[in-house]
C-alpha cells in the first residue's frame, strides 16, 4: 500500500509555479495576480480564501481580496464582478461559494468572463472540458488527475467509480477520466445508486467525493484498488487549535491496508486542490501575455 503524498506533490508544483513566474517577471511581465470575492463571513469560507491568499504570496502572485456583507445585493456583486472582467491587471478571480440565498448563484457563476474564470465554473468551460478542448477545469478535478499521473498510476481500461456527481467534483471527475488521455471506464454513483456496496467493491478506481464521513468501509473496497478520498468534513474537536478536524469520506484505517494507492485527509486531495487553482490563474497569466 502507497499513500499519495498530496501534500509533497503540491509542495513541487508550487515550486515550478514559482520558477515561472520568476522567469515571467525577470522577462518583464507584472506578477500573475488573483482576486477573490467573499460574501459574508462563514467559518469555512474566511479559511478557504485566506488558504488562497497565503498560496498567492508563495509563489509570487498578487493578490485581492474583495469583501462584501452577507446582505449585499446582487446588483452589486454583479457589477464588481463586471469590473473585474474589465480589470486588465487581474488575470484570473473567483466568487467564494456558497453565497446567501439571496443571490442567485449560478447567475453570479455565470456573469465571470470565462477567460478569467479559474474556478472553471462556468458553463463555457465545462463545456469545453466536455468535449476537450483547452478549458478552465475545477480545481479538485484536475489535482487529482495530476496526482494519478504524477505516481504514475495506471488509468487505462480501469473502471473508475465516481461517488457523488457535484458541479463542483463529481461530475468533472467523471469527464476527465472518461477522455482519451485517461481512458477509464466511469460510473457516477449516487444518492438514487442500487447495490452501491458491490458497485464499489467493483471499482479499480474508488473517488469519494460525497462530502459523507466515513462513508467507505472495507467491504465496498476491492483489493489492489486505489482510493481517492475528496471528504473534508469538519468535525468538532476540542483537542485541537481550530476546534475542529478534517474527515474524510472514506474509513482510512480499515480501507488503507486493502489498496494500492491511497490519498490520506488531510494532505491528499486537499493541497491539490489549492495548487491547481495557482495553475490555472498561471495560465490565465500567460494567456493575457500572449494576446
Ligand atoms: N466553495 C467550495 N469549494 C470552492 C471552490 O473551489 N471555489 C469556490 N469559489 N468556492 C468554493
Amino acid at each position: 500500500m502507497q499513500i499519495i503524498d498530496g501534500k509533497a506533490t503540491a509542495g513541487a508544483i508550487k515550486d515550478e509555479i514559482k520558477k515561472e513566474v520568476d522567469s515571467l517577471v525577470a522577462s518583464g511581465h507584472r506578477n500573475p495576480h488573483l482576486a477573490a470575492i467573499l460574501v459574508g463571513h462563514d467559518g469555512g469560507s474566511e479559511t478557504y480564501v485566506a488558504f488562497k491568499i497565503k498560496d498567492c504570496q508563495e509563489v509570487g502572485f498578487r493578490s485581492s481580496l474583495v469583501r462584501f456583507e452577507d446582505d449585499v445585493k446582487e446588483e452589486e456583486l454583479l457589477a464588481k464582478i463586471e469590473a473585474l472582467n474589465n480589470d486588465d491587471q487581474v488575470d484570473g478571480f473567483i466568487v467564494q461559494l456558497p453565497l446567501p440565498d439571496h443571490i442567485d448563484e449560478q447567475k453570479v457563476i455565470e456573469a465571470i468572463d470565462p477567460q478569467k474564470d479559474v474556478d472553471g465554473f462556468h458553463p463555457v468551460n465545462v463545456g469545453r472540458t466536455v468535449i476537450g478542448l483547452p478549458s478552465f477545469v475545477s480545481a479538485t478535478p484536475s489535482g487529482i488527475v495530476e496526482l494519478l499521473k504524477r505516481y504514475g498510476i495506471e488509468t487505462a481500461g480501469k473502471h473508475c467509480v465516481v461517488l457523488g456527481r457535484s458541479n463542483i467534483v463529481g461530475r468533472p471527475m467523471s469527464i476527465l477520466m472518461s477522455q482519451k488521455s485517461i481512458n477509464a471506464t466511469v460510473t457516477v454513483a449516487h444518492s438514487r445508486t442500487r447495490d452501491l456496496e458491490q458497485l464499489c467493491a467493483s471499482a479499480d478506481i474508488l473517488i469519494a467525493a460525497l462530502g459523507v464521513p466515513g462513508f467507505v468501509k472495507a467491504s465496498m473496497v476491492k483489493e489492489g484498488a486505489v482510493v481517492i478520498d475528496v471528504g473534508t468534513t469538519r468535525v468538532p474537536a476540542p483537542d485541537t487549535k481550530s476546534g475542529f478536524r478534517l474527515k474524510g469520506d472514506v474509513v482510512y484505517e480499515e480501507v488503507a491496508p486493502k489498496c494500492a494507492y491511497i490519498t490520506p485527509v488531510p494532505g491528499g486531495v486537499g493541497p491539490m486542490t489549492r495548487v491547481s487553482l495557482l495553475s490555472n490563474t498561471l495560465k490565465a497569466a500567460k494567456r493575457n501575455i500572449q494576446r
